[in-house]
């Protein structure tokens, strides 16, 4: 089988390395793809959003499954696109998608089916949207209803900062024309808890936990993400199943229900509160960097689960390693603002001389022969043991073998489970 996975990053990576392990697949094509990717894919110079170019090529190389990497390509059409044109693909038609790229969908389906989240109101006016903020306790949570970039929720601890927000969202257009959705503070843990789901068939992954902030001890900035861990100990096997029962399946039977069936894999972003688990937010798509220490943990065949999913027939058997998986990313100085790039990487190969530490590559590029620094995210190393422990001393081991004079790196990644 030929397979073509769209995107760039670590995702995609760790997606194409599951993709060698299937004895199924006998090429893989990415676009664009990284440096790393390209040891074990062929690199394709089309982007991810290049819609009509990426049908030209699955066509044209007789590509038997393409699977979808970044949100940016589901929102541009690529898999109605590609369906249209009777191209198997994986991932949610841009109706399906609105789960992740419009907040009030969510919350509308939420609310519709009884899938447990924060109470909420949605604004398009900004005197209407102050006056409720100013009437009600902080932090104020508000939430950009459209694609912004991981900048489109904030979280106010000051009516300043909550003002701000808002004149951003909604008087200067600083994502473009849209609304905004108020929600009620929620406090707790948070996890993740991704599923391939097609229609109303969902085939569970193994918990992760993201971190978001910048820097050690959950300060600075708010991230793309700087680390992830699988499994998460401090969620019960009850409060798995009951996440799993009242709100994914929930919600695949839910969108089934609306006329907007789900395929792909929907990611529930969740968090343990006082009155359970509830919904923080959907995204369409697998998780970025969950995904690098989920899918190194699949024993079973990645081909014949997209396979299954895409097709919405077939039998599709998950098998998961035991052990555990934790990743630390190391980013540019100055990320998530901007930063330079361009740094030569060594001592890739001699971290994963180790069979127990596994680089995915989130932004990377080869200039004259050399591996450089090509994103903000740029590596993100992965460790594997019998426990947490072990693995983040195996994640810890690999990222000092690895020089490279402007990257930074969390230290305690999977901290809040590791302490227990
Ligand atoms: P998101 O970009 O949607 O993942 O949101 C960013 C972060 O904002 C989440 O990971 C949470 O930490 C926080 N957040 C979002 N919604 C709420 C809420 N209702 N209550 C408390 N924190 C929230
Ligand atoms: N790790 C969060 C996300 O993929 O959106």
């Amino acid at each position: 089988m030929k397979v073509l996975v769209v995107g760039g990053g670590g995702r995609c990576h760790a997606i194409v390395d599951a993709l060698t392990r299937s004895p199924k697949v006998d090429k893989i094509y990415c676009a664009p793809g990284n440096a790393g990717i390209a040891a074990q894919a062929e690199t394709v110079a089309l982007k991810d959003t290049d819609v009509e170019g990426l049908l030209g090529f699955a066509r044209d190389h007789a590509v038997d499954l393409t699977v979808v990497g970044p949100e940016s390509a589901l929102a541009a059409g690529i898999v109605n696109r590609f369906r249209a044109e009777g191209l198997r693909i994986f991932g949610p038609t841009t109706e399906a998608a609105r789960i992740e790229t419009s907040k009030e969908f969510a919350k509308e389906l939420m609310m519709r089916h009884g899938i447990p989240t924060a109470g909420y109101r949605t604004f398009d006016n900004y005197e209407a949207a102050r006056a409720y903020v100013h009437g009600r306790p902080l932090p104020a949570v508000l939430k950009y209803d459209g694609l912004a970039a991981g900048k489109g929720v904030v979280v106010a601890m000051t009516m300043e900062e909550a003002d701000a927000a808002l004149r951003d969202m909604l008087l200067d257009d600083k994502f473009g024309h849209g609304r905004v959705v108020v929600e009620d503070y929620l406090e707790g843990p948070e996890f993740s808890f991704m599923c391939f789901v097609s229609g109303e068939r969902v085939w569970p992954m193994p918990l992760a936990q993201d971190h978001k902030r910048a820097f050690d001890g959950n300060e600075g900035p708010n991230t793309g993400g700087m680390g992830a861990y699988s499994p998460v100990p401090f969620i019960s096997e009850a409060e798995r199943n009951d996440a799993l029962e009242r709100i994914m399946k929930r919600t695949a039977a839910a969108m089934v229900a609306e006329g907007v069936p789900f395929t792909g894999v929907l990611y529930g972003g969740l968090m343990k509160t006082a009155e359970g688990v509830k919904v923080i937010e959907f995204n369409a798509r697998f998780g970025d960097p969950e995904t690098e220490v989920v899918l190194p943990r699949l024993q079973s065949d990645i081909y014949d689960i997209f396979s299954a999913v895409a097709d919405g027939t077939g039998a599709a058997e998950l098998r998961w390693d035991d052990r555990a998986a934790l990743g630390v990313v190391m980013a540019s100085k100055g990320y998530p603002g901007s930063c330079e790039k361009g740094f030569p990487i060594e001592g890739i190969e001699a971290a994963e001389a180790d069979p127990e530490v596994t680089v995915y590559q989130m932004g990377t590029a080869r200039r004259d022969g050399r591996l450089v620094t090509a994103g903000g995210r740029v590596l993100m190393v992965v460790g594997r043991g019998e426990t947490l422990e072990q693995a983040h001393e195996k994640a810890m081991q690999g990222v000092r073998t690895i020089r490279c004079e402007n990257l930074f790196y969390r230290h305690d990644i999977g901290a809040a489970a590791l302490h227990k």
